[in-house]
C-alpha cells in the first residue's frame, strides 16, 4: 500500500485516500497569507491523519520561531496560540488518534529545536489538552460526535499576558449562523461587520487563566 492508502477496505467504506503533501502545499498556498498568520482559525472537516493540518501548524511555528526565537515566554505563547487555532473532525477513532499524536509530536519537536531543554513541560500538557478539544471523532456531515451528542468545538482566544481565553459553541450552531437570519429564540446572536455573519452565542464561557492551567480550567 502506498502512503496515502491504509487498505482497499478502508478506501472503499471510508473514501481514505490520503492527500500527499505536494498537492497540500499546493492547496494551502492559495490562502498562503491565513496559513502564515498565528492566530488564524482552521478547520478540517474529514482531516484523516492530519496531512493538511500538520503542514498549517508548520508553517504557523515557523513565524512563531523567526518572530520570537529570543524569547521563550513569547514563544511557549504563541506556540500555544498556533495549536490552539487548529481544529478537526474526523470519523474514524484511529486517525484521529494519530492526527493528534502527529500535531503534538510536531510542536514538541519544534520548541525543542527552539529552545532545547528550557521548554516547560507545562507547553506539552497545554497543547496535548487543547488537541483533545480540537480534533474530534466525529461526523462532519451530521454535524455528531461519536457520541451522538452535538459537536463543540471550544475557540481559545489570548488575553493579556498569559490569560487564554475558552468560549465553547456547537458547530452546527456556527455553521448555520453563517447563513441565515438569527431565528427569534437566538436573538442573542452578534453581527459580525469583519465577515458579514451572525455570530452564535457560546454555549459556555470559562473564566480567564493561564494557558498553562487550561487542562486545570476545564
Ligand atoms: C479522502 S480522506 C482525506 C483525509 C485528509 N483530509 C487528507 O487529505 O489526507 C477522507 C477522510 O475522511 C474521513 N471521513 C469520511 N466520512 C467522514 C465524515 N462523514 N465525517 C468525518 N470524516 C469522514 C475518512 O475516515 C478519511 O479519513
Amino acid at each position: 500500500m502506498s502512503d496515502q492508502i491504509k487498505s482497499r477496505e478502508r478506501v472503499q467504506e471510508h473514501g481514505e485516500v490520503f492527500t500527499n503533501p505536494r498537492e497540500v502545499n499546493a492547496m494551502l498556498d492559495m490562502v498562503k497569507q491565513e496559513t502564515e498568520r498565528i492566530e488564524s482559525r482552521f478547520l478540517e472537516p474529514a482531516c484523516g491523519t492530519g496531512n493538511f493540518l500538520i503542514e498549517i501548524i508548520r508553517r504557523k511555528m515557523a513565524v512563531v520561531a523567526q518572530r520570537y526565537r529570543k524569547s521563550l515566554l513569547e514563544y511557549e505563547r504563541y506556540t500555544f496560540l498556533a495549536a490552539s487555532s487548529i481544529y478537526g473532525v474526523e470519523l474514524l477513532e484511529d486517525n484521529a488518534r494519530e492526527c493528534r499524536s502527529r500535531l503534538l509530536k510536531f510542536v514538541d519537536g519544534e520548541a525543542a529545536r527552539a529552545f532545547k531543554d528550557k521548554v516547560e513541560p507545562a507547553l506539552h500538557d497545554a497543547v496535548s489538552f487543547v488537541l483533545e478539544r480540537n480534533i474530534l471523532c466525529g461526523d462532519a456531515l451530521t454535524l455528531k460526535a461519536s457520541d451522538g451528542e452535538p459537536i463543540i468545538f471550544s475557540e481559545w482566544s489570548l488575553a493579556t499576558g498569559d490569560r487564554v481565553k475558552r468560549r465553547d459553541f456547537r458547530l452546527d450552531e456556527l455553521l448555520e449562523g453563517s447563513n441565515k437570519q438569527p431565528s427569534f429564540a437566538q436573538l442573542t446572536w452578534d453581527w459580525d461587520e469583519e465577515i458579514h455573519a451572525f455570530i452564535p452565542a457560546p454555549i459556555r464561557e470559562y473564566p480567564l487563566c493561564d494557558w498553562r492551567e487550561v487542562r486545570a480550567c476545564g
